[in-house]
C-alpha cells in the first residue's frame, strides 16, 4: 500500500483526498461545492485555492521546488517560531523549521483537515522547546486556516511566525494592498526605519515592510482581473506586505525572473514587536479567513 492509500483509507471524507502532488508530495485535496484547495503535509503548506468559477486566489511559482527539506514558493508557508532571519543566529533557516518538515495528519472533516507538528530532535537544535503546532484548513464559502501553537512544557516561549500568504494578481500594476493606512511600519529595505503608511499600496519598486499595531482586514484590489481578495485574520497585530521586484526576482533560484509582476504577498505575521509569549500548557491561535469581497 502506498502512503497516498494508507491517507485515503484512514483519512479520506467527503469533500477531502489524498493525492500525489508535485515532486510526489502527498497532498490534500479539499473541493466544496466547485470551491477546491490543495495541501502539501510538507510544511502543512497550502498550496492552492480555487472559488468556485473564479481564477486561483494564491501564487504558486513555476520554479518552486517540492523536496524534502526545502520551503515552497508561493502558496501559504507556515513561517516559525521566527519570522524572517533568526534574531540572534544568521545561519538558521529563514523564517524558521515548520515550513520544511513533514507534518501528520490528526482529524480530518468534510473539506477540512488538521495537520500536527511536534518537537524532535532535529526541532529541538535550532528551538530547544517543545511545542505542539496544528494547522487547520477549512474550505467553505471562504478558506479558513488556524495555526494553533500549544506549550506542553514547563517554561515559556517566545515566538515569531506568519501564514505568509502569496496572492496571484493579473499583473503587479494593476494591483494594490488595502487596510493599512496610517499604521506605522519598519521598512526592511531602508535600514529598519519606523515610517507611517499614508493610503492605499502600490507597486513600483521592492516592497518589504513589516506593519504594526494592525488587527485589520486587508484587501488586494486587482483592476486587471476586476475582483478583490479579502483578508480578515485573529490573533495577530502585525501584517507583512512583499514583492521583491526585479533585482532579489533574480536572486532567488526558485523564483522566475518576472514573476514578481504575477504576485504579492500580504502576510498574516506575529512579527517584530507582535512576537508571542507562550506560558507552559496555553495556546495561541493565529487565523486567516481568505474570500473573494
Ligand atoms: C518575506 C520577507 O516575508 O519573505 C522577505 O519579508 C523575504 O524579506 C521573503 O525575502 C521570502 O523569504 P524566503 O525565506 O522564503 O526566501
Amino acid at each position: 500500500m502506498t502512503l497516498i492509500d494508507t491517507l485515503n483509507r484512514d483519512w479520506q471524507t467527503r469533500g477531502l483526498r489524498f493525492a500525489e502532488g508535485p515532486g510526489g508530495l502527498a497532498i490534500a485535496e479539499l473541493t466544496h461545492e466547485g470551491a477546491s484547495a490543495t495541501v502539501a503535509l510538507h510544511g502543512a503548506h497550502v498550496l492552492s485555492y480555487v472559488p468556485a468559477g473564479a481564477k486561483p486566489v494564491l501564487w504558486l511559482s513555476k520554479e518552486a521546488i517540492f523536496k524534502d527539506g526545502k520551503a515552497i514558493r508561493g502558496g501559504i508557508p507556515v513561517c516559525w517560531p521566527w519570522f524572517a532571519d533568526h534574531p540572534d543566529e544568521p545561519n538558521y533557516p529563514a523564517h524558521g523549521v515548520a515550513r520544511t518538515r513533514s507534518w501528520k495528519v490528526v482529524s480530518t472533516d468534510s473539506a477540512s483537515l488538521t495537520l500536527e507538528l511536534q518537537a524532535n530532535e532535529a526541532t529541538r537544535e535550532h528551538f530547544p522547546h517543545d511545542f505542539v503546532l496544528r494547522l487547520q484548513a477549512t474550505l467553505g464559502d471562504a478558506l479558513a486556516i488556524q495555526l494553533s501553537v500549544h506549550n506542553p512544557g514547563k517554561s515559556p516561549f517566545t515566538y515569531t511566525g506568519a501564514l505568509h500568504t502569496y496572492f496571484a494578481v493579473s499583473h503587479i500594476d494593476q494591483a494594490r494592498a488595502e487596510g493599512l493606512d496610517g499604521r506605522p511600519y519598519i521598512d526592511s529595505i531602508d535600514g529598519k526605519t519606523r515610517k507611517t503608511q499614508a493610503g492605499p499600496i502600490r507597486f513600483q519598486e521592492e516592497v518589504d515592510r513589516i506593519y504594526l499595531e494592525t488587527t485589520d482586514t486587508c484587501l488586494v484590489n486587482d483592476n486587471g482581473w476586476d475582483r478583490t481578495i479579502r483578508i480578515a485574520k485573529e490573533g495577530s497585530h502585525s501584517t507583512v506586505v512583499w514583492n521583491p521586484w526585479i533585482a532579489k526576482a533574480q536572486r532567488m533560484a526558485d523564483f522566475g525572473d518576472q514573476e514578481y509582476q504575477e504576485m504579492l504577498c500580504v502576510e498574516t505575521t506575529n512579527a517584530a514587536d507582535d512576537a508571542i509569549a507562550v506560558p507552559p500548557g496555553e495556546t495561541h491561535k493565529l487565523a486567516l479567513t481568505l474570500s473573494l469581497a
